[in-house]
């Protein structure tokens, strides 16, 4: 078990994670029947869900990733948006999920929309596991939610802070000084 003062409240446990993900992995599953699905995951903070999440679906899916880096300080997103890593094929004609891990601002997911849509995929929908409405700078439609957050900068099951505490089998609030 990983012990740093930096790791503060639990925001959402494991079991509730592990419930979630499911649930939502049958409602995808539901809603992309008779479909092939092409997960494309945000990396790196999308890892734990993505792999969670493709391990729910029992529709024939795919996968590919895509990292970006926002500009700005290390908790706040300035809605600039570099790709680090492109996805290896085209999205021509699929129906592509985008799987984030955290829509804060909203900023980075609306510039991932707008250059993904540009490519002409037959659907274009984003599964999130967690969103903070408080923070939310731009709307945008989100078709599947994991949880919603309060405005706290959020760690593990993924998420980071400075790179650390991705290995968190659950996610916490930062601690305040950390
Ligand atoms: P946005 O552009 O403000 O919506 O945030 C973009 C990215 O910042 C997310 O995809 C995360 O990678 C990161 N981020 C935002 N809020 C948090 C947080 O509370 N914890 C960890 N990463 C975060
Ligand atoms: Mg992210």
């Amino acid at each position: 078990m990983v012990k740093d003062p930096a790791i503060g409240d639990v925001l959402v446990q494991r079991d509730d994670l592990a419930h979630r993900v499911q649930a939502l992995g049958e409602e995808i599953t539901r809603d992309y029947a008779g479909r092939t699905l092409l997960l494309v995951g945000v990396l790196k903070g999308a890892m734990f869900f993505l792999s969670d999440l493709m391990r729910r679906l029992e529709v024939p899916c795919e996968v590919d990733f895509m990292a970006v880096a926002s500009y700005g300080s290390s908790t706040d997103s300035s809605g600039v948006v570099r790709i680090l890593k492109d996805l290896d094929a085209s999205i021509e004609g699929r129906d592509v999920l985008i799987v984030e891990d955290i829509v804060d601002s909203g900023l980075t997911l609306s510039y991932l929309l707008r250059t993904l849509k540009a490519r002409d995929p037959a659907s274009l929908e984003v599964c999130a596991l967690l969103t903070k409405p408080e923070r939310r700078k731009v709307n945008l439609p989100i078709r599947y939610t994991g949880f919603e957050i309060p405005n706290r900068f959020a760690i593990g099951y993924g998420l980071d802070y400075a790179e650390r505490f991705r290995n968190l089998p659950y996610v916490a609030v930062l601690a305040d000084g950390a």
